[in-house]
């Protein structure tokens, strides 16, 4: 985190969450609690609290959470640093310079400039575009003839790098102040270096048609560049280099505009090509990967950007369906719901919207397929329906995929699907359903998609060792003499309280760290983070005398102890390491026999 802490609890303090949040959300106040419609699910009847006493808000419909610098997160999809700094604004606050070490302010400064170099170039490229020259009038051509119209090309500021070996170098380090040097250009990815022609600098995007592209923040930090006629002996595509500033694998195409739709599905394509002609056929929820596969990182931003389902709509070859496949379980993992749409009749959305139009696309995409329907069409496409054996092969290989859902009447319609489809009678399907859940737990220590569903399942499955965890942090970092008792009895380690965030915690009550509530969750920096803080401090027990509180807050570290070591001996078992197992069950018989104590005062 690059502001102090003081820094942030001052910002939080000077912004009111009452106030903030009924910008956004009309509130009513009701028992001493403010009240509204949750703007982070959909709902008629208000669950949404917002708590001037404690600065949280909380809905008690999707379980939202966190103090208001969290809620500016969600709500603007901002990272921590900017809702910072977009509450700081609100009460004129001035921030500080960040206090980041002379390394780290020496890296933000050269991506901060290559930024700006990058935005220079953005406009030399899109008056190259508009010029009136024959090169100019050629490409403008192409695009018309691609149905790109200008305002798209201003939506998306594409330009067109010129001809020759220098036109960018020149404009940029003769314009301006004229301290801007070809190194520097080179090092912002605009500039190739022939090592040759001893160590000469010439621009790396020649003749093509550019695509900037502008992350969340709104900074040109690249482009990719195409050919507009296409040769055997040049690549069609070619993005800026990796620098400090561009990285493929943490971008997306066009997020900049689709962010700003809200909306909770984003289409994701393969080209960005496809990407402008869904815009221009408005479907402007639409984000392009840059030529590489999906990445966790992909999927991590797309959360930030509010992105509850990503649909992938991906070209109609094998290449593309091997992509979907890879990706599927990356999406999953990161939380979100997946469907899948490989349009017909086309090799990308591009040319079935050229050729079919933006109404055949939208009820295709309103009818896209859940990941697993996916999956099991392609198994189809396998087997022979005619044949008794394919029939059985499929039907097997079809309930180890719906194994996977969590949701009975999901299930039960895609049986019906299945049974169709091999005509083999549901209830035989279910059964293999059945046989296949078994294995997946049997071996869940194998896949991480299984052992990530067995966790959730778990945690599901055990609300008292949740509970437990959150009570005895809430007690620990409210009452001083808690936390002194839990630290000097050393009887829990931060990384027992089973994640991350719960874990800092803990850190904090032993490093004597005890700040406001509202001011704990600030500590955490994304949204997810700060709502599991929150979490823990929505309903404290009040205890009525310290005997109570002392036992209380025995019962629930011998929870989260006897959690902790369950889950270490399923480790080591797994391992076949007896000798472990056995030392840990002893030492969870011994647990009994503990007691921390609790002094008065
Ligand atoms: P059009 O051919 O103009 O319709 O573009 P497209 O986006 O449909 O291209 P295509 O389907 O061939 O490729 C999809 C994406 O892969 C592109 O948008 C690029 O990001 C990337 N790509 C394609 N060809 C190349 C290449 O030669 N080099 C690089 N680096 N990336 C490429
Ligand atoms: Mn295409």
């Amino acid at each position: 985190m690059f502001y102090p802490d003081e820094i942030i609890q001052e910002v939080r303090a000077q912004n009111d969450i009452v106030d903030v949040a009924a910008a956004y959300v009309p509130l009513r106040n009701r028992g001493g609690r403010h009240w509204g419609l949750c703007p982070f699910h959909q709902e008629n009847t208000p669950s949404f609290t917002v708590n001037g006493d404690t600065q949280f808000f909380h809905c008690f419909g999707c379980g939202a959470g966190g103090n208001v610098i969290t809620f500016v997160m969600r709500i603007e999809h901002m990272d921590f640093v900017d809702a910072l700094k977009l509450l700081a604004d609100r009460v004129h606050f001035i921030l500080p310079q960040p206090g980041e070490s002379q390394a780290e302010r020496a890296k933000h400064a050269e991506k901060a400039q290559a930024a700006e170099y990058n935005k220079a170039a953005a406009r030399f490229y899109y008056e190259q575009l508009q010029a009136s020259n024959a090169f100019a009038s050629e490409a403008r051509e192409y695009l018309k003839s691609r149905g790109v119209n200008q305002k798209i090309q201003a939506l998306f500021g594409l330009g067109l790098s010129p001809p020759g070996w220098d036109g960018l170098l020149k404009h940029l380090t003769s314009s301006g102040t004229g301290e801007t040097t070809p190194a520097d250009l080179h090092k912002a990815g605009l500039l190739s270096m022939s090592h040759k022609e001893g160590n000469r600098y010439y621009d790396r995007f020649r003749e093509r048609l550019m695509f900037p592209i502008i992350d969340p923040a709104k900074r040109v930090v690249g482009f990719g560049g195409r050919i507009m006629r296409e040769t055997a002996d040049e690549a069609k595509y070619l993005n800026s280099p990796e620098t400090s500033l561009f990285n493929k694998s943490g971008l997306l195409y066009a997020l900049n505009l689709a962010r700003k739709t809200r909306a909770k599905e984003l289409i994701i394509v393969e080209g960005y090509m496809d990407v402008i002609a869904l815009f221009k056929a408005g479907f402007t929820n639409a984000v392009g990967v840059l030529g590489t596969a999906l990445t966790t990182r992909h999927v991590q931003l797309l959360r930030r950007n509010g992105c509850e389902t990503a649909l992938l709509l991906l070209d109609s070859d094998d290449a593309g369906t091997a992509a979907a496949l890879k990706s599927i379980p990356l999406l999953l993992e990161g939380g979100l719901r997946v469907k899948v749409l490989q349009v017909p009749d086309a090799k990308d959305p591009d040319e079935f919207l050229q050729k079919f139009g933006a109404q055949r696309l939208g009820s295709l995409l309103s009818d896209a397929k859940s990941h697993i329907a996916f999956q099991v069409g392609l198994a189809q496409k396998k087997y022979d329906m005619d044949k008794t054996e394919d029939r059985i092969r499929f039907t097997e290989e079809a309930a180890a995929l719906l194994a996977t859902i969590s949701s009975e009447i999901e299930t039960d319609a895609y049986v019906q699907e299945t049974a169709r489809a091999s005509q083999i009678a549901p209830p035989a399907i279910f059964a293999e359903i059945h046989k296949q859940r078994g294995k997946i737990n049997a071996d869940g220590g194998q896949a991480p998609m299984r052992q990530l569903r067995l966790n959730l399942r778990r945690s599901s499955e055990d609300p008292g060792l949740r509970e437990a965890r959150k009570q005895l942090l809430c007690l620990a970092l409210t009452h001083p003499p808690a936390a002194r008792a839990l630290a000097s009895s050393g009887f829990l380690a931060p990384e027992e309280m089973g994640n991350e965030v719960l874990s800092q915690m803990l850190d904090m009550v032993y490093r004597n760290i005890f700040p406001a509530p509202a001011d704990i969750v600030s500590r955490f920096e994304t949204a997810e983070a700060q709502q599991q803080a929150a979490e823990v401090f929505i309903k404290p027990i009040a205890y009525s005398t310290t005997l109570e509180m002392e036992k209380s807050l025995n019962e629930m570290a011998v929870i989260i102890k006897r959690a902790y070591i369950d889950a270490q001996i399923e480790s080591f078992g797994l391992k076949n390491d007896l000798n472990a197992v056995n030392s840990l069950v002893l030492s969870k018989k011994n647990l009994q026999s503990q007691y921390i104590t609790l002094s008065n005062g």
